[in-house]
């Protein structure tokens, strides 16, 4: 059932182009240029009464709900917080009517992100759930679902399903900006032009996977490194260290690049490796400065930009490109060579991929 794969995780990897093209599927209308969400029940006039959204998740699946915060912030113009759902609850958060909650689950079952939406509905807010199980808790309680069709996940470590959950956050950002007017027209088609291009991009990158299995060898060598980015970058290398850290045991960080200096470049040194996201155009020169902060330490970066920009081979060791993409995007491509460089590293130390010490698929304890 591996299907010729060495282990589940590389299998779904490598599933990620169809998880992204049945996610879409006819929920984009290429012709008419728009998004179709026949699952969302929420009439215009409520989606108009929306004052708030507050994304509420755990682990891979609070990542996919950071992208999804920039996401609708920026196109449907709609305040978003994101939170871990065993945080959410304690902090006494303002959920009102107007408060759209969106709950994101692989499985469904995850008992904090359950317990969210318990107390979400009670407070009279919609919930939208964003999940990979058709008929699972969460997909039952909330209001409506998201289904991302990425097919079982077996693997502990989540892969196909964070992608196909910013795969839903596109679709849904884009299906609100249409109701509310937020974005021009040609924008969204230029961004749906994006998300159709994806399964093709991704599939480019699988087939660069030597490339970054040669890196993953020599960070397996390594007790510790960062991951730095900014913005979506900075998202997906949350994302990024989470997955190392799950499989390969080995000890990383995420930092948004410009607060390196404000306690955690006393923590570089010589050889360290720092794997540096900078596919943000508008945020580009400002981590290409920050990068030679932790080269002038020794530090050894491996930089991860879009194809076509000459400056980062510059500033860093060693560069891998994803296909060009809109930078709204972009994290649907770069998290691709997160995941095959954790896969790789914790081949190289010889754990057992699939099932990681000390953890499980689903977590149904709080
Ligand atoms: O099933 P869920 O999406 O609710 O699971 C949430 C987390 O437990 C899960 O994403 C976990 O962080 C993964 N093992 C990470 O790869």
């Amino acid at each position: 059932e591996k299907a010729g794969f060495d282990h589940f995780m590389l299998k779904e990897i490598y599933e990620q182009p169809k998880a992204y093209r049945d996610t879409m599927g006819a929920r984009i209308d290429a012709a008419a240029s728009k998004v179709v969400l026949p699952e969302i029940g929420m009439t215009p006039e409520q989606i108009r009464s929306i004052r708030q959204v507050h994304i509420v998740a755990c682990g891979t699946a609070y990542h996919a709900g950071l992208v999804g915060k920039s996401v609708i912030e920026h196109l449907a113009r709609i305040p978003v917080e994101t939170d871990v759902a065993s945080e959410y609850r304690y902090r006494s958060p303002i959920i009102t009517p107007e408060t759209l909650v969106i709950v994101v689950s692989q499985s469904g079952e995850t008992a904090d992100t359950l317990a969210a939406l318990r107390e979400a509905k009670r407070c009279g807010a919609r919930v939208v759930a964003i999940t990979n199980v058709v008929g699972s808790s969460v997909a039952r309680e909330a209001d409506d679902v998201i289904v991302t069709w990425a097919g079982p996940e077996i693997a502990v470590a989540s892969t196909k399903a964070y992608t196909s959950q910013l795969i839903g956050f596109y679709l849904f950002g884009l299906y609100l900006a249409q109701t509310l007017g937020t974005a021009e027209a040609t924008y969204i088609e230029e961004v749906l032009r994006g998300l159709r291009e994806l399964p093709e991009k991704v599939e480019r990158i699988l087939e660069q996977s030597e490339a970054i299995k040669e890196v993953a060898e020599q960070i397996s060598t390594h007790h510790s490194l960062f991951f730095i980015g900014r913005g979506l970058d900075y998202a997906v290398a949350l994302e990024g260290s989470l997955k190392l850290k799950e499989i390969s045991y080995i000890h990383s960080e995420a930092y948004a690049a410009g607060e390196l200096k404000h306690g955690t470049l006393a923590l570089i040194e010589e050889g360290i490796p720092v794997i540096a996201l900078a596919t943000q155009d508008a945020l580009f020169e400002k981590t290409v400065s920050n990068i030679k902060e932790v080269k002038a330490r020794g530090a050894q970066v491996f930089g991860i930009h879009m194809e076509g920009d000459t400056e980062l081979a510059k500033a860093v060791d060693e560069v891998f490109a994803i296909p060009q993409t809109h930078p709204l995007l972009a994290p649907a491509l770069t998290v691709v060579p997160l995941q095959l460089l954790s896969y790789y590293a914790s081949l190289a130390l010889g754990h057992d991929v699939d099932k990681p010490r000390n953890l499980a698929k689903s977590v149904t304890v709080e």
